[in-house]
């Protein structure tokens, strides 16, 4: 898989149209941008505000989320958690949150004003070795999706900052969506005349051995698809083996973006990141027909949102 790695010099200029819709088509094929230096810097002081929380906070060691929209903390039990400790973390998300926006509203402007702000995240625990239920690793390859919140059809794009004064942050990455849901994908969702969204759904639930759809989250059949794909995969051994594998190290002081939701990815090793989600709608896309959505539409023979 590319990685297409962006200087600081790069970025120093006025950015054109030709470039950024170069960008926008080669994070939607499923490539990875790369910053060696983050174009989104964080205060001295803020990180190392971040990397004492480990130490010293037992309430604030989970991944942390911020909602930007509503500019709120989960994760943090602010029963024992010190106030000033909470009000000082919210108010450095609050500031990642809206420079990650910043940057790039310039930076991926054929986007602009066409995606959603999702959560940002703090993730400050050691990723080797994590002991987490099955669907819940990352060090397993997945594609993206989230229970409680369907995109019903926006794309899942991700900014990452490693904040770790030293060590690098390790992905493996695999082929992307188009490439591996014809491959790994049981038969039952091969594409066929009467493979209607019902199909689609059941097809699939039946080889992850889901049954019915889950209940109370309005999901589209699109969604519903991704949900069942992120389980199918992280619990699949061929896939697991079989897949293609890119590792990516990202040192200390880089960013990177990527669509999770159609580039496989798993983190290895590495600790204290900050995270910002986007969600991109589709009739943003540069190329939408590579998206999970269209690929699988295309596959299913009909609408799927
Ligand atoms: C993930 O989205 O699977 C985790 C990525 C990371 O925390 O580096
Ligand atoms: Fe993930």
């Amino acid at each position: 898989m590319d990685l297409v790695t962006i200087s600081r010099e790069s970025l120093s200029g006025v950015v054109s149209d030709a470039q950024a819709r170069s960008w926008c088509a080669q994070l939607e094929a499923g490539g990875i941008l790369y910053f060696p230096e983050t174009p989104v810097p964080i205060r001295h002081e803020d990180i190392a505000f971040l990397l004492g929380q480990q130490q010293t906070d037992s309430s604030l060691h989970k991944n942390i989320a911020y909602k930007p929209n509503v500019d709120k903390l989960s994760g943090v039990d602010t029963k024992t958690a010190d106030a000033a400790a909470v009000a000082r973390l919210q108010s450095i998300m609050r500031q990642y949150s809206k420079s990650v926006v910043a940057f790039l509203t310039g930076f991926l402007s054929p986007y602009q004003g066409k995606w959603e702000l999702d959560y940002a995240s703090f993730r400050p625990q050691e990723e080797q070795g994590r002991d987490l239920p099955l669907r819940k690793r990352n060090d397993l390859l997945h594609t993206d999706a989230f229970p409680t919140r369907p995109t019903h059809g926006a794309r899942i794009l991700r900014f990452f900052n490693n904040i770790h004064p030293s060590r690098t942050r390790d992905w493996v990455v695999g082929d992307p969506f188009a490439t591996i849901v014809r491959q790994f994908t049981p038969a039952e969702i091969a594409p066929s005349p009467d493979s209607g969204l019902g199909r689609v759904a059941k097809g699939l639930g039946r080889a992850v051995g889901l049954g019915a759809a889950l209940p109370s989250i309005k999901r589209s059949p699109y969604d519903d698809f991704m949900m069942r794909f992120h389980n199918f995969l992280k619990e699949n051994e061929r896939f697991q083996a079989e897949c293609a594998k890119y590792a990516w190290q990202f040192p200390a002081g880089s960013s990177w973006m990527v669509y999770t939701d159609a580039v496989p990815h798993a983190v290895l090793a590495g600790q204290y990141a900050l995270e910002q989600t986007l969600l991109v709608k589709p009739e943003a896309l540069v190329a939408p027909e590579t998206s999970p959505l269209k690929v699988l539409e295309g596959i299913a023979g009909t609408a799927l949102v």
